[in-house]
């Protein structure tokens, strides 16, 4: 997956999803994650591999690790670009995502990169002190999951632009930092909470950025991708 901006295509039926689809260049990256998968399955995946896109399937597994392995060898075989865990899970789990990755990998294909949740975007210092009772702030939970990722050999993190240069710093430049929660500088935030443009995100450090609501929900999706992409990309080439 090249490092063009991440489509968060959060629809509920295929049609909805290819009428939007036909708005922009087929080159673009996207994103599929729980509500169009489960509702269209892999013959969305299918449909969208023919028609060129490169995939990010983000399904958020978090299961015990021979459930997730199972569950990876599957994913693997639908010929995704890119897949993710929570990290939450542990570094067992993670370790046995990438075995089943590789193990449902075809032979001369490339296995999807693996990348793992770090803190969601929508979670707070609220909520990681009150509800998930861990004591040290946000910022550095999320760089001791985005340890414990690299040290599980994952490809990368999701994370918040707010944390892409600590995790820089840490794991390197080559270590993906996917980051949602992009919001060109006039746009409502939605739910949440730690955002920024893509200007930002590339002086942060992001690998990738993910963009939903920003370009989906824009009166004018093209022209709305099109500034995202001049943001990010003016910087990066
Ligand atoms: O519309 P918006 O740009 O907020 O969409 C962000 C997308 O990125 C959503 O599909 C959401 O599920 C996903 N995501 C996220 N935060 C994470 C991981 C994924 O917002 N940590």
């Amino acid at each position: 997956m090249n490092n063009s901006p991440i489509i968060a295509l959060d629809f509920n039926s295929a049609e909805k999803t290819f009428e939007f689809l036909k708005l922009l260049d087929r080159s673009v990256n996207v994103k599929v994650g729980m509500e169009l998968y489960y509702k269209e399955g892999p013959a969305m995946i299918a449909r969208l591999k023919e028609e060129g896109y490169s995939i990010f399937l983000d399904l958020k597994l978090h299961d015990i690790p021979n459930t997730v392995k199972s569950a990876m060898r599957v994913l693997a075989s639908l010929e995704v670009d890119m897949v993710n865990v929570h990290a939450a899970g542990g570094k067992t789990m993670m370790e046995a995502a990438l075995e089943g990755l590789e193990s449902g990998t075809l032979a001369g294909q490339k296995r999807p990169a693996l990348i793992a949740v770090t803190q969601l975007t929508s979670t707070d210092e609220r909520q990681v002190r009150e509800e998930q009772l861990i004591t040290v702030p946000l910022h550095e939970s999320v760089e001791h999951y985005a340890k414990l990722a690299k040290s599980a050999h994952l490809d990368g993190v999701v994370c918040s632009v707010q944390e892409a240069k600590i995790i820089e710093k840490v794991c390197g430049k080559d270590f993906f930092k996917v980051t949602p929660g992009i919001r060109l500088a006039s746009g409502d935030v939605h739910d949440q909470k730690r955002v920024a443009t893509p200007a930002k995100a590339w002086q942060e450090g992001s690998t990738h950025i993910v963009v939903g609501r920003a370009i989906t929900g824009a009166e004018n999706p093209r022209d709305a991708y099109e500034k995202v992409n001049t943001l990010w990309k003016g910087i990066t080439s």
